[in-house]
């Protein structure tokens, strides 16, 4: 069904009678809704947004479309949490439809200054001609959480040299100044990013480009995020265009990062090492990352992809986030963690050691639909091992180290309903162990996989029956040894 422009660019307020109920109904009977992960009340979800710890509490937003499950008119939904593990809705946080961002709120960060929370965004706009017209906006929420947008963008043009794929402004600041990084696309429709500068987060400066080694590296960089740890610098983006290389970049769009020497933001350059991918799984994009009160840095993403489609599309919603992440750097990697609050989520605790010899084997109590599982297998001569989880009668989803070819795997292919299949149903990436730890977390229609306590992660959405609430786990070709605890959540 072809949804008009008119439609996809509604605002809440041109809901038809009765819409947003109908939506809030069909929702509720969803069998997929998850139950410890943000997701949108109705409508789609795509990027989190304005990641920042202010006044006790960690605000995070999201992209969002009230009426439908498609990229319609974007709203910032705002949600918070004092501890990152239980979030509270607090409803619309950027209301879109002004002068500067008349067809969406789109993409952007947060930081805090002088007592305010000020939220830079990229303002999309669309004229008469449909001709898009890309402003960088500012809101500001007070102490209250009362939000207010500038009456007039504070950056109201997109330098020469790029096209008006120019978008999602990432703040932070360093000795005094502010600075910002923003995705763009040049006009020879390659992508990059630009940098800005200000004394007060509202007069900007374009000072330039950022100075990487990679000139040709698809053609729009989205969602830039630039931080420092350990004395290096990391840049974090979102590029579109990217062919797969064998195991790598098989996902419709990618996400990964640069580590390098800090970033020289007098001449914007920065002295990397090689484009590593974030995430192995199938849904995972737009990732943006904040700083904890205690100097963690703590990453989110959008546990989906653009140009996808899911199966609660015709359920009245799409997406969620990720679970929030801590980075660590290890020898030129990032190291993802789930954040240590993930504890309190915490329920009953189930206990399992057992040798697998050759054989697919259940234990008392392993079983669900929403929990966490650490699984620690000690290889002695198995070929592959692993967990099957979500599993039933025909269906489930199977996390397994392939010894042979020194593999972690994650297949979808029998989790359940089928999503974007032409982008294929089995992720890997390579790891060299003789131990696997794989810790878990399911949800209702998701998990989430951190294989060796953070080497590699792998996100992903799936959408099995209800009970198809099986655990197994196997080995084949050999014996292993399983160390195994879950947690109902
Ligand atoms: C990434 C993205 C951003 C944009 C936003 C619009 O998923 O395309 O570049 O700001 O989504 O919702």
């Amino acid at each position: 069904m072809e949804i008009t422009r008119e439609e996809k660019y509604r605002k809440l307020e041109q809901a038809y009678p009765g819409e947003v109920e109908s939506l809030t109904a069909l929702v509720g009977k969803s069998p997929w809704r998850q139950l410890f992960h943000i997701q949108p009340p109705t409508g789609l979800l795509n990027d989190p947004n304005g990641f920042t710890f202010f006044q006790g509490e960690y605000h995070l937003f999201y992209q969002w479309f009230p009426l439908g499950t498609y990229h319609g008119m974007k709203y910032w939904y705002h949600t918070k949490s004092m501890d990152l593990a239980h979030w509270e809705n607090v409803g619309i946080g950027i209301e879109p439809g002004g002068p500067y961002d008349s067809h969406g709120a789109y993409s952007g960060s947060g930081i805090v200054k002088d007592d305010k929370l000020y939220l830079m965004y990229t303002g999309n706009s669309r004229d008469e001609n449909w001709v898009r017209h890309s402003y960088q906006n500012l809101a500001v929420m007070d102490t209250e959480g009362e939000i207010i947008k500038r009456s007039s963008p504070v950056i109201d043009s997109v330098p020469d040299g790029y096209t008006e794929h120019f978008r999602d402004p990432k703040v932070w600041e360093s000795e005094g100044s502010y600075y910002c990084l923003i995705g763009a696309q040049r006009t020879n429709v390659t992508g990059c990013a630009v940098m800005y500068r200000s004394p007060n987060l509202i007069d900007w400066t374009f000072e330039g480009e950022m100075v990487t080694k990679l000139d040709h590296f698809g053609y729009m960089w989205e969602c830039p995020d630039y931080f420092e740890m350990d004395d290096q610098g990391v840049f974090l983006f979102s590029p579109q265009g990217l062919s797969p290389e064998e195991d790598a970049f098989n996902n419709i769009y990618q996400s990964g990062y640069l580590i390098g020497e800090k970033l020289d933001v007098s001449t914007r350059l920065f002295d990397h090492g090689p484009f590593q991918e974030l995430d192995r799984g199938f849904d995972f994009y737009a990732q943006q990352t904040t700083k904890a009160p205690d100097g963690r840095r703590i990453l989110v993403g959008w546990m989906g992809i653009p140009e996808s489609n899911y199966p609660t599309d015709n359920q009245g919603w799409a997406n969620c986030l990720t679970l929030p992440r801590e980075l660590i750097l290890k020898e030129d990697k990032i190291i993802q963690r789930p954040v240590r609050e993930l504890e309190q989520l915490r329920k009953e605790q189930s206990e399992v050691k057992s040798l697998l010899r050759d054989e697919t084997r259940t234990f008392p109590n392993f079983t669900g639909t929403t929990y966490e599982l650490i699984c620690e297998f000690t290889n002695e001569n198995a070929q592959q091992f692993g967990v099957e989880f979500r599993a039933g009668e025909n269906e489930k989803t199977v996390l397994c180290y392939d010894h042979l070819n020194k593999k972690v795997i994650l297949d979808r292919s029998m989790s359940g309903e089928p999503i974007e299949s032409a982008y294929g149903n089995v992720r890997r990436c390579r790891l060299e162990a003789d131990k696997v730890k794989f810790q878990l977390f399911v949800d209702t229609s998701s998990v989430e996989v951190f294989v060796n306590d953070g080497e590699e992660v792998f996100t992903s959405r799936i959408f099995p029956s209800e009970d198809s609430t099986e655990i197994r786990f196997f080995s084949s070709g050999g014996v292993v040894s399983l160390e195994a605890s879950l947690w109902r959540i």
